[in-house]
């Protein structure tokens, strides 16, 4: 039975996924390799928990009891639960290396889950050991708003795990969707031309930023592409691109954009480092 949940990186989504953790009333850690990130990562539950409570949506009492059930730390010798969800990089290796080092610390029977957009569940399930314990377990952003979670199953996972998640997610009011391990599994997929072919209007100068988004959110989309990316991180973003794109044999129409690449490299993430497409104060 699942009653500790350690969540790993402490940026957009693993903050927001440990607030809904402890929320559906299970101990959280939130750990970071950075302790910024896992002060940041506190002040933004704090924050978030306070403005439910101004809204009536918590109680103080209840506010207390969340922020009671969670604690925070930089050393991974803290990470030890019964499932254990991954939100760091979107990078196979730092991610393997993560996976492994919790696999060293933490008995068979704890659930791994990654939280990644893009990548290959089951080649990372290979990489750790009792991968029967691995799965896929993707939130959307922001975490505490979403109802999404596509639950990603690869060869190894066992029923258990499977079940098992499946009822952490809905324990925390979410809607668990079973999905094949394909790239970008169903949303990032239908979804990465949304991105791409905007940013290809812009390159090939048809059309501004602030024109697509205006008309897309006038055609009934909640964010236009350009605002939703800098919501995403525009470096998430790029790798899921990228990581898409290869896996399904570089097709051009799945090429990523100069744009994209661009907006890496000059540290414009997004709302996380107060620029991307837009400032952010
Ligand atoms: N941003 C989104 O909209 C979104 C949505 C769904 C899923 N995801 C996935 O969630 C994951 C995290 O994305 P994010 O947007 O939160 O990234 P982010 O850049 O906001 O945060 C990543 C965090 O990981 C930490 N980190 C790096 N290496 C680490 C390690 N070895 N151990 C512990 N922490 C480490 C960094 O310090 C950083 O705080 C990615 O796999 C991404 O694909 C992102």
């Amino acid at each position: 039975m699942i009653q500790k949940i350690a969540v790993c990186g402490a940026g957009t989504m693993g903050s927001g996924i440990a607030q809904v953790a402890a929320m559906g009333g299970y101990k959280t850690l939130l750990f970071d390799v950075d302790p910024e990130m896992v002060q940041k990562g506190r002040l933004s539950i704090q924050k978030s928990l306070q403005t439910l409570t101004e809204k009536n949506k918590l109680t103080p009492a209840m506010q207390k009891t969340v922020l009671d059930r969670l604690s925070y730390s930089s050393d991974i010798r803290d990470c030890v639960a019964d499932l254990i969800i991954e939100a760091i990089v979107e990078r196979p290796d730092i991610k393997t290396g993560l996976f492994r080092q919790l696999a060293a610390i933490n008995p068979p029977e704890t659930i791994l889950a990654s939280n990644t957009s893009s990548l290959s569940l089951e080649t990372l399930a290979a990489s750790i050991s009792h991968p029967e314990r691995f799965i896929g377990m993707h939130f959307f952003n922001p975490a505490p708003l979403m109802k999404l979670v596509e639950i990603v199953h690869t060869s190894y996972t066992d029923t258990r795990t499977a079940e098992a998640v499946t009822a952490v997610a809905v324990q925390l009011g979410k809607t668990p969707v079973r999905c094949k391990d394909s790239p970008g599994f169903i949303v990032n997929h239908v979804a990465r031309p949304y991105y791409l072919e905007a940013l290809h209007l812009v390159a090939e100068g048809l059309s501004e930023m602030e024109t697509i988004d205006t008309l897309m959110e006038a055609a009934g989309f909640r964010m236009g592409p350009f605002r939703l990316m800098d919501l995403i991180g525009n470096d998430i973003n790029y790798a899921v691109s990228c990581s898409v794109y290869q896996a399904m044999g570089e097709p051009l129409r799945l090429r990523p954009s100069p744009i994209q690449e661009q907006k890496c490299a000059a540290g414009e993430l997004g709302r996380k480092t107060g620029k991307g497409y837009y400032r952010y104060e």
